[in-house]
């Protein structure tokens, strides 16, 4: 087998902690002030100051949006000081842009690095996504599967009811008929308004968050973040591109997509060793958000590699003026 090309992961590690921590305690002010623009800017300025002082050729993949739309941490933006090694890095430094603004559970600053290539460039489109946790065997359940036949297919293999199997689902107007067949099993639903790279990686703690499996459309690039914290933690994500028009379809083109009908697993998604980082914004079934006492600030960030699958959760404090 080819050897997989070596990024420093294990020194980059926390460096990369320190990005993400960046991003989370730099919008922390703005936190339930109404301001999901202002918020989501604090991050990004503070993610991408950062993420310049790693020894990294870094490009991102995965980020703000296409150039013309986004001035900084955009699609292809180099990034890093030009002297480590070559990566790919996805990124979402505010990802809940809406949770921070109303002050609502599980906004997250995230980023995610692995060498050159080593993660899908998705489009800017939907992605149709069903994650599980760890401990199945591959393909105990599919998007070919219905909603029900999911539900029924990860109960006999947790050796429980349908009753006792919880799901994840964006409460979104599209997931209508999703959420009533899903509810027809007995099963119980964990609507979020926002935030599915949480929802996502929720499956992979079960104990922890109360969740088992996720289901429903959201952002194809929130998709491979989530594939890139399985591929650490341990779980299963299928991911299917989802275009509503022709401009969507040429935004696939444009980033090398040819398959539109493709059905992604976690590791199509990511296909190489990556580290992934992820700090608390707001309180959250995963991790606290960041929290203010007088003088200080401290924060806490999961920090995974998917070369050892490391799971570290570490506290950060430091004094504020
Ligand atoms: P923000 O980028 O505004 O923070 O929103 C994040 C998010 O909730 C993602 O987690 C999710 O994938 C996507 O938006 C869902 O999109 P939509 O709001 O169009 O359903």
């Amino acid at each position: 087998m080819p050897q997989a090309p070596d990024f420093n992961d294990r020194m980059l590690s926390l460096g990369l902690s320190r990005v993400s921590e960046a991003a989370a305690i730099a919008c922390a002010d703005l936190i339930g002030r109404g301001d999901e623009k202002a918020a989501d800017q604090a991050a990004v300025d503070a993610m991408r100051t950062q993420l310049n002082k790693l020894d990294i050729q870094g490009v991102v993949v995965i980020g703000e949006g296409e150039r013309d739309e986004a001035p900084m941490l955009y699609i292809g933006e180099e990034v890093g000081n030009g002297k480590g090694p070559a990566v790919d890095i996805a990124l979402d430094p505010l990802e809940g842009t809406t949770l921070t603004a109303k002050d609502m559970p599980n906004a997250l600053a995230v980023i995610a690095m692995g060498p050159r290539g080593s993660m899908l460039h998705a489009p800017d489109v939907y992605m149709e996504k069903l994650a599980i946790g760890p401990g199945f065997r591959r393909g105990v359940v599919t998007l070919d599967m219905t909603p029900s036949e999911r539900v029924s297919a990860l109960a006999s293999a947790k050796g429980c009811s349908t009753k006792d199997i919880t799901v994840c689902v964006l409460e979104r107007p599209r997931h209508e008929d999703l959420i009533a067949e899903i509810r027809s099993t007995g099963a119980a639903i964990r609507l979020i308004t926002d935030g599915d790279v949480a929802g996502v990686m929720h499956c992979a703690e079960p104990v922890r968050t109360g969740i088992d499996m996720y289901m429903g459309s959201g952002g194809a690039p929130e998709g491979v973040l989530a594939a890139a914290a399985l591929k650490c933690m341990g779980g299963q994500i299928f991911g299917k591109l989802l275009f509503r028009n022709d401009d969507e379809r040429g935004r696939a083109k444009k980033a090398g997509i040819t398959n539109f009908d493709r059905v992604y697993t976690r590791d199509d998604l990511v296909t190489g060793d990556v580290i992934f980082a992820a700090t608390g914004v707001t309180d959250g079934s995963l991790l606290p958000g960041i929290k203010r006492e007088p003088g200080f600030v401290t924060a806490e960030t999961i920090l995974m590699r998917s070369k050892t699958g490391s799971v570290r959760r570490m506290q950060y404090r430091n004094p504020v003026a």
